[in-house]
């Protein structure tokens, strides 16, 4: 690390939020498996991208089997994905990009962790709290089942906790409400934060 300098570059967050037209922070979806995250993700970002803000969403399936392929599911494994995921997001963060994230992310202390890498001013912890019965009920990936089984070992809600946030920036009962509704609830909740100026 001593022989690794930073370069200043000619270009800021702040030179690239003032083109955009808007602020660049992450929102950050915690929750159990199958608890709707990444489907509210996907939805809040389509609203902001129909807004002509610049979005992308970072979720399992483009990091898990990507940047992170090969890393498991103990805690040291979780952890070292979610400090990698942090440190992409917070790259976007300086692109100038809204950033939707969709991780089980279990434990307080690695939210409090991911928190840090990010920055305070730029992180917004969304919790979509489903109860683990719905979770199991719609099992849509099926992996409830197989961890009830026991062939699949350390799964959240199962065999390993899931540390609910205490004070979320905002909580989503999806049980209580519409994907529409919760959805209209978290843009509005973004809105002043986006600083949007076009
Ligand atoms: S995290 O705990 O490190 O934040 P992450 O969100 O990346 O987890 O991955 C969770 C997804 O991986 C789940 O939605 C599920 O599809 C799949 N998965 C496979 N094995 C497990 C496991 N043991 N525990 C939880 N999720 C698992």
């Amino acid at each position: 690390m001593e022989n690794i300098i930073p370069h200043n570059f000619y270009i800021s967050k702040e030179n690239r939020n003032h083109q955009n037209g808007h602020s660049s922070f992450v929102v950050w979806f915690t929750g159990l498996s199958g608890s709707g995250k990444s489907t509210l993700a996907n939805l809040v970002e389509k609203d902001l991208f129909d807004k002509n803000i610049k979005t992308f969403v970072l979720d399992g399936d483009n990091i898990r089997r990507g940047l992170n392929k090969g890393l498991g599911f103990s805690r040291a494994e979780r952890q070292e994905n979610l400090r990698r995921i942090a440190e992409v997001a917070k790259l976007f963060v300086e692109s100038g990009t809204v950033v939707m994230t969709s991780f089980i992310s279990p434990l307080e202390e690695d939210r409090k962790f991911i928190r840090k890498i990010i920055g305070d001013n730029n992180f917004v912890e969304i919790f979509v709290n489903t109860s683990l019965e719905e979770c199991e009920r719609r099992d849509v990936k099926g992996l409830y089942k197989k961890a009830r089984a026991g062939k699949i070992k350390n799964f959240t809600g199962i065999d390993l906790p899931y540390e609910a946030p205490k004070k979320p920036d905002l909580e989503v009962k999806t049980e209580e409400e519409t994907l529409e509704d919760a959805t209209k609830r978290i843009v509005l909740h973004l809105q002043e934060k986006l600083e949007i100026t076009v």
